[in-house]
C-alpha cells in the first residue's frame, strides 16, 4: 500500500504550477462523444479520475490518445450505449456520459452510482432533467436504462443548482430539437468551460456562469481543440499550504477570478496575497487569525477547499467556525486532524476549529480526494514525521503531488 511520508517545518519556497482543471475536462471528455470528428483537449491532467473517464468513452467506442497534457479523442461512432459497471463504480463523475450518449444515440444503459465517502450523492435532478428533453427512465437491475425517441427542448427548473445534472443537461439539449432553457442552474467556472468547449464545436450554449443557461438545439458539431481551464481547487490548495508553512510561492497558472471567495478569507485571514502575471504569490508570516466560513455553490466558497482550509485553521490564532452546506458528510478528515492534535469540535454541520502552536506528525488515512489534501497540509506544518495512507484518493485529483511539492522544499516521499 504505497503512502506519502512528510516532515513537517519546511517553509515552502519557489514556484508551483498548477494543471488543468480536474472537474472541467471531466464533463468536457464526455461532452466530446457529441460530436463525431477529431477533438483535441490541451492541459488535460494525468489523473487517475481523467483515464477511468477516457475509458468509459473507449468502452463507448470513442478512440483516446493521451500525448503527454493533450488528449486526442474521436467518436466517430457510438458503438456500445452501456457505460461499464466496473469503471462507472469506480467514479460516478462517470455519470455525466448519460446526457451526450443520449443525445448521440437516443439510448443509454448506465449503473446508477452509489454514494461515496462524502455524501449519498442522488441524481434525482440528472434524471428529472433529462425526463423533461423527452427521455424515458427505467432502473432495470441496478441500471439505469435511458431512451429517447427524440430530445425536444424545454424549460427545466434546477430544485437546487447541482453541477452535475447542469451539466448532464446542458449535453443532452445541445442536439434536441428546439430550444432548452436550465434556470438555476450551476454557475460554476467549470460550467462555463464546458459551455465553452461545446460552442467551440458548433453548439449554441449562452448564459453559463450565470444562473440561466439558455441552449439552441442543432443538427451536428464539428472538431475542435479546447484548452482547459487551470485547476482553481488544487491552486487553493497549494496556496493554503504556502501560508500554513509560512512560505514564500508564486502558483502559477491561475484564473484569479476563479479564487475569489478564498482570497478574501486568506486576506482576512492575514496573509498577503498578490496577483503576478498569470499567477498568484502568497507570503505568510505565520501569525494568522482565525475566520469563519460555510461552503455555498459558486459564487460562495468552495466545498472542495473546505478540508485544505479547516487544516490551515488549525495553525490561527482563534476560533475559526467552517459550516458545510453542501455534502451531508465532509467532515471525515476531522477524526485524521485530531491525530494530529488538532483541537476540532463537530457540532451538526459545523466544525469549531482551535488553533494551536503546532500539529504533531502521525501516520494517517485520507477518506477522500480534498481530506487527502487537507492531510498533506496539516503534515507540511506538523513537528516530526506523518505517513499518509489512502493517497489513492489523492492521485484522482493532484497530479504529480510529491513532485510539485518536492520542487518549492516540502519534505515529501512516495513510497510503494
Ligand atoms: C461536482 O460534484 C464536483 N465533481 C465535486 O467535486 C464538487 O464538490 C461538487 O460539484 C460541488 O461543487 C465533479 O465536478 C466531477 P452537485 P457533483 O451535483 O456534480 C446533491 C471533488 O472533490 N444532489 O453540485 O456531484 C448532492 O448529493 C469533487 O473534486 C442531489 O441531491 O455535485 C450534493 O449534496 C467532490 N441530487 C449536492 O447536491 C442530484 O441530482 C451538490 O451536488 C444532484 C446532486
Amino acid at each position: 500500500m504505497s503512502k506519502l511520508i512528510i516532515t513537517g517545518g519546511k517553509q515552502l519556497e519557489g514556484t508551483i504550477t498548477v494543471s488543468g482543471a480536474k472537474n472541467a475536462v471531466l464533463p468536457i471528455i464526455a461532452a466530446s462523444l457529441l460530436c463525431a470528428e477529431p477533438i483535441r483537449l490541451e492541459d488535460a491532467p494525468d489523473l487517475l479520475d481523467v483515464n477511468i473517464m477516457n475509458q468509459v468513452i473507449s468502452a463507448l467506442g470513442a478512440k483516446v490518445v493521451r500525448k503527454g497534457s493533450t488528449l486526442e479523442i474521436q467518436a466517430s461512432s457510438i458503438d456500445c450505449i452501456e457505460a461499464p459497471y466496473e469503471l462507472v463504480s469506480q467514479m460516478r463523475a462517470s455519470i455525466v456520459t448519460m446526457g451526450p450518449v443520449l443525445a448521440r444515440q437516443g439510448h443509454v444503459r448506465i449503473s446508477h452510482p452509489g454514494g461515496c465517502a462524502i455524501g449519498s450523492r442522488p441524481i434525482n435532478w440528472h434524471l428529472k432533467g433529462l425526463e423533461a428533453l423527452g427521455a424515458d427512465v427505467r432502473m432495470d437491475h441496478g441500471f439505469l436504462d435511458v431512451t429517447a425517441k427524440e430530445l425536444k427542448g424545454a424549460r427545466i427548473y434546477l430544485d437546487y443548482p447541482s453541477v452535475g445534472a447542469t451539466e448532464n443537461i446542458m449535453m443532452a439539449a445541445v442536439l434536441a430539437q428546439g430550444t432548452t432553457l436550465i434556470e438555476n442552474a450551476a454557475q460554476e467556472p467549470e460550467i462555463v468551460d464546458l459551455a465553452t468547449f461545446i460552442n467551440e464545436m458548433g453548439g449554441k450554449v449562452r448564459g453559463a456562469g450565470t444562473s440561466i443557461i439558455h441552449i439552441e438545439g442543432v443538427q451536428e458539431l464539428h472538431g475542435t481543440t479546447h484548452t482547459v481551464i487551470p485547476d482553481r481547487i488544487e491552486a487553493g490548495s497549494y496556496m493554503l499550504m504556502a501560508a500554513a508553512t509560512g512560505g514564500n510561492v508564486l502558483v502559477q497558472n491561475v484564473i484569479a477570478d476563479h479564487l475569489k471567495p478564498l482570497i478574501a478569507k486568506m486576506e482576512e485571514s492575514g496573509i498577503d496575497i498578490s496577483e503576478e502575471g498569470d499567477g498568484i504569490r502568497v507570503i505568510g508570516d505565520g501569525n494568522y487569525t482565525a475566520v469563519d466560513i460555510k461552503t455555498q455553490v459558486h459564487p460562495g466558497f468552495p466545498t472542495d477547499l473546505q478540508a485544505p482550509f479547516m487544516a490551515f485553521l488549525t495553525r490561527a490564532k482563534g476560533t475559526g467556525l467552517i459550516t458545510e452546506t453542501v455534502f451531508e458528510n465532509r467532515f471525515m478528515h476531522v477524526d485524521e486532524l485530531k491525530r494530529m492534535r488538532a483541537e476540532i469540535k463537530i457540532e451538526g454541520r459545523s466544525a469549531v476549529v482551535q488553533g494551536i502552536q503546532r500539529l504533531n506528525g502521525a501516520p494517517v488515512t485520507a477518506t477522500d480526494l480534498r481530506a487527502g489534501a487537507a492531510l498533506i497540509l496539516a503534515a507540511l506544518t506538523a513537528e516530526g514525521t506523518s505517513e499518509i495512507r489512502g493517497i489513492q484518493h489523492i492521485d484522482r485529483g493532484y497530479e504529480k503531488v510529491e513532485e510539485k511539492l518536492s520542487r518549492i522544499g516540502g519534505n515529501i516521499i512516495r513510497s510503494e
